[in-house]
């Protein structure tokens, strides 16, 4: 993840390994956190993992996009002002393989669908 994306985190999230992406040679994050400063090293650091995602946020998902095989998305249906993307996913590179759609309920104001793409 960019160190924006883990600057909006109150705390670490459990159970897994960060690797934080930095281009500030000095930037210091909790004990645990691994620490890069390319996307090259990012993905090196995440090398051995079962199942490594890259979690955004927009800067780091246009970096990464032309080196990822799966998409999976989580689209909410509604509109919202914003300052960050997710980049155009262009449908002759990719194909959706998966769609699952949930109402709005009591603990989701918003219905929503899950999305899997896979690279053509
Ligand atoms: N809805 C979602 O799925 C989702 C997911 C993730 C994040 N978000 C949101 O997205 C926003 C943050 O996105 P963002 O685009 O502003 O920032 P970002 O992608 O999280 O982080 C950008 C930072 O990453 C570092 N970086 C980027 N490219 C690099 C490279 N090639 N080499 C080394 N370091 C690199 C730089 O850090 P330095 O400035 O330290 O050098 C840069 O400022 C937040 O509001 C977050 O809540 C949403």
């Amino acid at each position: 993840m960019g160190r924006k994306t883990f600057e909006s985190f109150p705390k670490p999230l459990p159970n897994r390994t960060h690797v934080v992406i930095s281009r500030q040679n000095n930037y210091q994050a909790p004990a645990g956190v691994i620490v890069v400063h390319s996307m090259e090293d990012a993905l090196d650091a995440s090398k051995n993992d079962i199942q490594p995602f890259i979690i955004g946020g927009g800067e780091i998902y246009k970096q990464a996009l032309p080196l990822a095989s799966k998409i999976e998305l989580t689209r909410v249906h509604a509109t919202f002002d914003a300052d960050t993307f997710f980049p155009e996913i262009d449908r002759t590179q990719w194909k959706e393989v998966a769609s699952k759609i949930h109402a709005n309920d009591a603990e989701h104001n918003h219905a929503f669908s899950f999305l899997t793409y896979e690279r053509k």
